[in-house]
């Protein structure tokens, strides 16, 4: 099977890695790609946002199975446009890729599925804004309600902060606070099956103990010892699969991978936001985990065959993963520096390029996402960490406490009704 590889941060660069540890991939191309995949991967030029030149590229390359990263080609199109050229394709279609392009309309999508919410009011107006703040109490939830990288929510307890924020957004989503800790669960689906992935945590905030603003995700680890048993079949059932049907009902059939990411309150599992796509950086340490060779189960969920598929195999121990980013992250990064030890094992390339001279330096806010594995989640961490002591970008930022509650047993998981 000849699989392209569509997009260029470590989320890619990690579908890269798992793919060409399969033994039925016999060819792999990533497009655009990045330092870190052209090791792998015959590398391409593309506009991942132009669903012509992706689907053009796929015959080119006569792909057997494009695997499309990002969310922002999603929902531009490019599924869609490489099906119509008759080639499977791993990843919903523009219109089925709105559950994570609009948190409205995702909003609508879990009232239809009965998938319990958070609270939330859609407002376009300073006036409307103000009233749902008022109504819900701080701490405030304001949400851009269009794609912006994981960086369009602000939650805060400073109203005029918050109100600011709906302000400078056209239409926004105010919503209910969820305490608790969070999850993302990865869902395989081909628009009808649909297999759990195991369940991983991302930090979002850039500082040490969810300090600072928010980010893409500065670290994650998988999987999740303090999570309660059962947990991952009862999202599966309350969530996932309502979640799909509604989907298919509504004739935008939902294929690939249904990113739910939870916070279990005192209430239940909650829905934070569904994403359309593999999270970064929780994808690192969940394909580190898979024993299953990904370019079949991929396949399968684009060609509807997902339910014929054997049970997920999974290697022993845990994964951890610390990202790597730029000086002035998330703000506008510093790109251009020379990054020294990335092409070991487990650095895994998220903003970097090769300079003409054959340096890699940074091109992006995350730059590297440095991973490992171990038989416990106390050895995994020591192990990301080591590693990360051996590479160099200079301003470069990390956080040092990515799985440090969990091995310290410091989650505090309330009592799920
Ligand atoms: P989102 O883009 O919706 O994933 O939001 C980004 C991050 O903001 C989430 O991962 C949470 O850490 C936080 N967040 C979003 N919605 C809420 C909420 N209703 N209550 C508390 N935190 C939230
Ligand atoms: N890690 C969060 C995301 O991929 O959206």
């Amino acid at each position: 099977m000849r699989v392209l590889v569509i997009g260029s941060g470590a989320r890619e660069h990690a579908l890269c890695l798992a793919l060409a540890a399969d033994p039925s991939v016999t060819a792999l191309v990533c497009a655009p790609g990045n330092a870190g995949t052209v090791a792998i991967a015959e590398q391409r030029g593309v506009d991942p946002l132009d669903p012509a030149a992706v689907a053009a590229l796929a015959r080119d390359v006569a792909a057997d199975l494009v695997v499309v990263g990002p969310e922002a080609p999603l929902v531009a199109g490019v599924a869609d446009a490489v099906r119509a050229a008759g080639i499977a394709c791993f990843g919903p279609s523009g219109a089925a890729a709105q559950l994570e392009g609009s948190k409205a309309f995702a909003k609508d999508v879990m009232a239809a599925a009965a998938v319990p919410p958070a609270a939330a009011r859609v407002c376009t107006t300073e006036a409307e804004a103000a009233a749902a703040l008022d109504e819900f109490g701080p701490p405030y939830v304001v949400k851009d309600d269009g794609l912006a990288a994981g960086k369009g929510v602000v939650v805060t307890s400073d109203r005029a902060e918050a109100l600011a924020h709906a302000v400078a957004c056209e239409r926004v989503v105010v919503e209910e606070y969820l305490d608790g800790p969070e999850v993302s669960l990865f869902c395989v689906t081909d628009g009808t099956a649909v297999v759990p992935l195991v369940p991983a945590q991302d930090f979002k905030r850039i500082g040490d103990d969810d300090t600072g603003p928010n980010t893409g995700g500065m670290g994650a680890y998988a999987p999740l010892p303090w999570l309660p048993a059962g947990l991952t079949d009862d999202v599966v059932r309350t969530v996932a699969r309502p979640t799909v049907a509604e989907m298919a009902r509504r004739g935008t059939q939902f294929s690939g991978l249904l990113y739910i990411g939870l916070a279990l309150t005192a209430r239940g599992p909650r829905v934070v936001e569904f994403n359309a796509r593999f999270g970064d950086p929780e994808t690192q340490v969940v394909l580190a985990l898979l024993e299953t060779p990904l370019g079949g189960l991929l396949q399968a969920a684009a060609d509807g065959t997902l339910a014929d598929q054997p049970l997920l195999r999974w290697r022993p121990g845990s994964a951890v993963t610390v990202v790597l980013a730029a000086a002035n992250y998330p703000g506008t990064p510093r790109t251009g520096d020379v990054i020294t030890g990335s092409e070991q094992a487990g650095v895994v390339h998220a903003g970097t390029r090769v300079r003409d001279d054959g340096a890699v330096v940074s091109s992006g806010g995350r730059v590297l996402s440095i991973t490992a594995t171990g038989a416990s989640l106390a050895a995994a961490r020591e192990r990301a960490y080591a590693l990360l002591a051996t590479v160099d970008l200079p301003g470069g930022q990390h956080r040092t406490d990515i799985a440090a509650k969990a091995v310290a047993g410091q989650v505090a998981v309330p009592l799920l009704p």
